[in-house]
């Protein structure tokens, strides 16, 4: 089975994110490049990433008219990205666009389509945060809901907390990848994830890809915790 371990480099510098990558390359299977890495850095950190020969999780979060969505898309693929994330939430039509981007794009440039992954409802949100947006139902029936739109949508992941994974591997088709932020081994110190699993139990569940940040990044050795994460899966 491949490396499952998706290393989130949430540092704000393209010098600390390519260090992390030298280290880290051959203990991960991917690295998530984020709003503040990729706002701080540019595309020329995923440039830099890929000529490494790793693969990229390009996790920006798109959300927008369907059109500026598609091109945001595209341009994700022309740098060669392996995943990528945009908000269930915005729309049948804008997901749909999107992966029609991804693949049509991908088609032309002769690159495998990357991966694009729906965000249902970020975990910072409870029925309170929901209600204040003006959404009724409760998380758990608003992630049910936004995942089978993105299936419907045609999209072939998503990306959820540890805690929805069994439930959704209940109702959706098994061919959908899930990629699960909130992963903590035990060893750490207590930080902002209250809801976590071990990467094993995420397995477990039905993840395919787990995305750990801190207890990799934040180690004394990054390459080690990443090293003792993967002999723990399997
Ligand atoms: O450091 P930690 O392992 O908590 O990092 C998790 C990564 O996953 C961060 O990059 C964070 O932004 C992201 N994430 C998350 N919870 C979500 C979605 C993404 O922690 N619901």
């Amino acid at each position: 089975m491949r490396n499952p371990i998706i290393a989130a480099l949430d540092v704000p510098t393209a010098e600390q994110a390519l260090k992390l990558v030298e280290q880290l390359a051959p203990a991960v299977g991917a690295f998530k490049v984020g709003g503040e890495l990729f706002t701080a850095a540019g595309p020329d950190i995923v440039k830099k990433i890929r000529a490494t020969g790793a693969s990229v999780f390009l996790d920006l979060k798109f959300h927008d008219i369907p059109n500026t969505v598609a091109k945001a898309v595209a341009a994700a693929v022309r740098l060669d990205v392996q995943m990528l994330t945009i908000h269930a939430s915005g729309g049948l039509e804008m997901m749909q666009t999107a992966e029609k981007s991804a693949q049509e794009t991908a088609q032309k440039l002769n690159l495998p389509a990357p991966l694009v992954l729906g965000v249902t409802v970020l975990t910072s949100f409870n029925s309170d945060t929901l209600a204040e947006v003006g959404c009724t139902a409760n998380v758990g029936v608003q992630v049910e809901r936004l995942a089978n739109l993105a299936v419907k949508a045609g999209l072939r992941g998503l990306v959820c907390s540890p805690l929805e994974i069994a439930d959704l591997r209940e109702f959706l088709p098994s061919h959908i990848q899930l990629v699960t932020p909130g992963i903590r081994t035990g060893a750490e110190k207590a930080d902002d994830q209250k809801r976590a699993l071990t990467p094993r139990e995420a397995i477990a569940a039905g993840a395919n890809w787990l995305v750990i940040g801190r207890p990799i990044y934040a180690a004394q050795n990054p390459r080690a915790a990443a090293e003792k994460i993967l002999e723990s899966i399997f």
